[in-house]
């Protein structure tokens, strides 16, 4: 049987950044990348439409690139469609693949870690839908989250903003380090991005956790746990980069990631 691959979804390409950091940890494994750009930013869309637009992607995966396995790197994607997702379309239309999202492998980064007073940022509908809250609860209700919304942040870094970041970074954190948060998670694909005025505002040692760290190394516990699927994905170092629209600055943004050209190519899933 031909080797399957490993997916990974975003709403845009703010997930290059996940796709990137799981490439230098296995360069050898087959990946495709798909960026739901024709319809970014997913944060701003009813449930419904999320829920549609990344079945839509997921399943263009699945049939057209043999993906055993999707991660979605979109924290919105996981919050408003993975579970769904995971129950109802998986098992019907294929049952021996698997959809991961970042939310849960995020927060079990964070309780490893003994933050008993977690601080999040992340997107409105991220913090609207209480998903990490949720999930915590789940996990180990002793830990407690205090998330704060960041809508302006996004749009900042989209556009070339980030010398204007600073004071609103400022104004976002205050309520968390009121509320005495031990670590932050950085709960949307972009945030990375912050990474050098975070550590201007929040000093040298204050946890950061970002899910460019966690998750490729998540991952890999995942496969390790999980050999059957590992075994499926094939191990020839394929990349391939696609893209749902053609958007102006597409090439820039993957070459500030990456540090070199890649091919993006457009397709109609
Ligand atoms: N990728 C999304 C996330 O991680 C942010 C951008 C969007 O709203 O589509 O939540």
């Amino acid at each position: 049987m031909a080797d399957m691959k490993l997916g990974v979804f975003d709403s845009g390409l703010g997930g290059l950044l996940i796709a990137k950091a799981i490439e230098d940890n296995r360069p050898d494994i087959d990946m495709v990348y798909l960026g739901d750009t024709l319809h970014v930013p997913y944060g701003k869309r009813s449930k419904d439409a999320i829920y549609d637009y990344s079945k839509h992607a997921i399943d263009y995966l699945f049939s057209e690139k043999d993906c055993q396995i999707v991660l979605t790197a979109c924290n919105t994607v996981s919050a408003a469609a993975l579970r769904t997702l995971q129950q109802t379309y998986l098992p019907d239309a294929y049952p021996d693949r698997r959809i991961l999202g970042v939310v849960v492998p995020t927060l079990e980064e964070a309780i490893s870690s003994g933050y008993k007073n977690i601080g999040i940022i992340a997107t409105e509908y991220i913090v609207e839908s209480d998903i990490y809250a949720a999930e915590l609860k789940k996990l180990d209700p002793s830990f407690t989250i205090h998330q704060q919304a960041t809508p302006l942040l996004v749009p900042l870094i989209e556009n070339n903003g980030l010398k204007w970041v600073k004071p609103i970074l400022e104004d976002y954190l205050e309520p968390l380090l009121k509320a005495r948060v031990e670590c932050l998670i950085l709960g949307c694909t972009h945030y990375p991005h912050l990474m050098p005025i975070l550590r201007d505002i929040l000093g040298d040692q204050f946890p950061i956790l970002s899910q460019v760290d966690i998750i490729p190394y998540k991952l890999n516990d995942y496969l390790q746990r999980h050999p059957v699927f590992d075994e499926k994905i094939g191990k020839n170092s394929t990349k391939e980069y696609l893209v749902t629209d053609i958007t102006r600055g597409y090439k820039e943004t993957a070459l500030s990631i990456y540090n070199k050209e890649i091919e993006i190519r457009h397709v109609k899933p």
